[in-house]
Formats: structure tokens, sequence, C-alpha cells
């Protein structure tokens, strides 16, 4: 890619300014491609000088997701072996779906630093400012599709417990898969999947995680209810560090999940803050109040209602009434 090579050269220069009549004929093109490229550059949010007389320079590096880097210090068996750097996605969970139906192997990871239309659960937005984490990884497991919500679940024990040992910082689990820090949200995850009679054919599980952007980038209602990990522990956290975190959490729930499913329920119960508390459910049937007080086999959440009765729901937003004493 002709971005790649010019910023390469850039950084290599002694002087620090490489001519735009030296950078068309390293790269065969013309000096014009040069700067339509050096354009696209900067929109990717690097600062670049241009001086007539001696060229171009790099000024300002914008805080990147280090790819190469991530790449050479993975130890993952199967998650991430592939991994697509987007800067600016529309959706990683549409580029990995896309990806999917064209074969592309189990693991494989879609990164972007940005969204313009990131998907959230319950057809909702994900606002995708950037300074965070959006992440899309394919599995193929041969599975029927009911399990489907299981690896949802074990995407968010993996994403909760990736938080914890990057930032050093308590991270739970809101049924099904907000990822909380002192009760505000910071992660989310949406599963898409493509399945045929029984079976599926793939999964995508898409992970956002609010790490380093301003708070300020949210719209207010969501904003109330929402947090970043720089904001929690007031620091920016590395984000290259993180997501190889999560990529290897990932590969070892995933491992698990093969081996025995009900691997994801322990470590979904250890990081829940749902269980044991009064909740109000509000899905697509309508709205249910109760005691929180196991999730089945199947992932879904067991309200007891105040009449006694148990009510399993598949889908919704748990709204916490009360801490557990
Ligand atoms: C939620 O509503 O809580 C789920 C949010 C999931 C957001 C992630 S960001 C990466 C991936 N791409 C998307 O468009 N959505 C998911």
């Amino acid at each position: 890619m002709h971005k790649n090579h010019i910023l390469r050269l850039l950084r290599s220069s002694r002087t620090g300014y490489v001519s735009g009549a030296e950078l068309a004929s390293t790269l065969g093109v013309s000096r014009t491609a040069v700067w339509k490229q050096i354009k696209a550059i900067e929109r990717d949010g690097y600062g670049i000088e241009a001086v007539p007389s001696k060229g171009y320079r790099l000024t300002a590096s914008p805080d990147l997701i280090r790819i190469d880097e991530l790449r050479s210090g993975l130890a993952t068996g199967t998650i991430g072996r592939d991994i697509t750097y987007v800067p600016v996605a529309v959706s990683t969970n549409t580029t990995a779906m896309e990806l999917a139906q064209r074969n592309a192997a189990e693991g494989t990871a879609v990164v972007a630093e940005t969204q313009t239309g990131g998907k959230g659960r319950l057809g909702r937005s994900w606002i995708s400012p950037r300074g965070n984490l959006y992440l899309s990884v394919i599995l193929r497991p041969e599975v029927p599709t009911h399990k489907a919500p299981l690896l949802t679940l074990m995407g968010a024990a993996a994403t909760a417990n990736a938080i914890r040992a990057a930032a050093k910082i308590t991270a739970g689990i809101k049924w099904p898969n907000d990822i909380l820090i002192n009760g505000r949200k910071v992660g989310g995850l949406l599963t898409e999947m493509s399945a045929e009679q029984d079976r599926i054919r793939h999964i995508v599980l898409g992970i956002g995680v609010n790490v380093n952007m301003e708070l300020t980038a949210l719209p207010d209602e969501v904003r109330m209810l929402s947090t970043s990990i720089a904001a929690e522990t007031g620091a920016p956290l590395d984000r290259t560090s993180l997501l190889r975190q999560i990529l290897q959490e990932l590969d070892r729930c995933y491992l698990a999940f093969l081996a025995d499913e009900r691997s994801v329920l322990v470590a979904w119960r250890a990081l829940n803050v749902t269980l044991g508390m009064r909740v109000v459910v509000s899905g697509l049937g309508g709205t249910v109040e109760g005691l929180a007080h196991e999730i089945d086999r199947e992932g879904r959440l067991l309200v007891r209602l105040d009449d006694g009765s148990v009510q399993a729901v598949a889908a919704g937003d748990v709204t916490i009434m009360k801490r557990k004493p």
C-alpha cells in the first residue's frame, strides 16, 4: 500500500524531508498521485509539512494500533492468525461477515480505528470515535445455532478478563454482554451469524471497548451510562496491548468452549454483576421485573417474578435495581 510505503520513507529520512520527485520515482507513480496519498495520510491523523524546495516531512503521528507489533507478539493458536486492519470501517462486523462469506479462515480478526456505521445490540448504533477498540472475529464452531448466544457470553468473559489484566481494574458483565466498570458501560458485544438449517456456517463476534476516547464524544443520553477505561483509571491505556490481551483471552476461552461448553457459564458467572440482583428486563416481548437468579445452559437469564414463577429471557436490556447486599 502506497500510504505505508510513503510513511516508511518519511520516517527513515536522515534530513526529515523527502521530495515529491523522490517519492514518485521510488513508488513508480506520478507526483500528483504522491500528493493524493499525502492528503490521504493526513486524513488518517498524521501531520505532514510540505516545504517547496525540500519536500515532505512527518511532523506528528496519531496514536494508532500497531498491527505489526501485535502480530509479532501474539501467542494464540486460532484467534488473530489473520488480522485485517481497516483504519476507517463502516462496521468491522460487516467487513468480517464479508470476509467470512469469502471463506476467510476461522480466527480472522478485523480491527478499526473508527467506524462510520458501528452497530449495537437491538438495532441500535454504536458511536465509534477514535481512541477506542473496534474488533470483530470470525468463528466457525461446529455446534447447532441455539448455542450461538454462548459464544457471545464467552466473548464478554474474555473481554472483561482482558480489561482486568491490561488495565488492572475490575470489569464485570451485566447480562448478557455489557462490560461495566464501576456500574457504567465500557464495552459491548454484537454477534452476527450465518446459518443453514440448524448448523452455524460462521459467526462474527463484534467487540467494542471504550478505551481512551473523550466522553464528550458520546451523545448526552449515552454518556450518562457510559465510561472509558482511561476515565476510570485516570491514564490512557495502550490499545495494542489491550487488543493482544483480548485476542489471547478469546483464544483460550474459545478452546475451552470447544472442549466443554459449560466452561463459558463458569467464566461468565465469575465475572457477572447481575445474578442475585433485582432487575427490570426490557425486551421485545415487554418488561419483566424480579430477581435475576441464574442463567440457563443456553445463556438465557432466569428471572424469578414476585409471584414465584420463573421466566427465561433470551434477549433484552437489564436495569439493575439494587446493589448486592
Ligand atoms: C452493544 O450494543 O452493546 C454492542 C456493541 C458492539 C459494538 C462492536 S464495535 C466492533 C463491532 N462492529 C460493530 O459495528 N459493532 C461491534
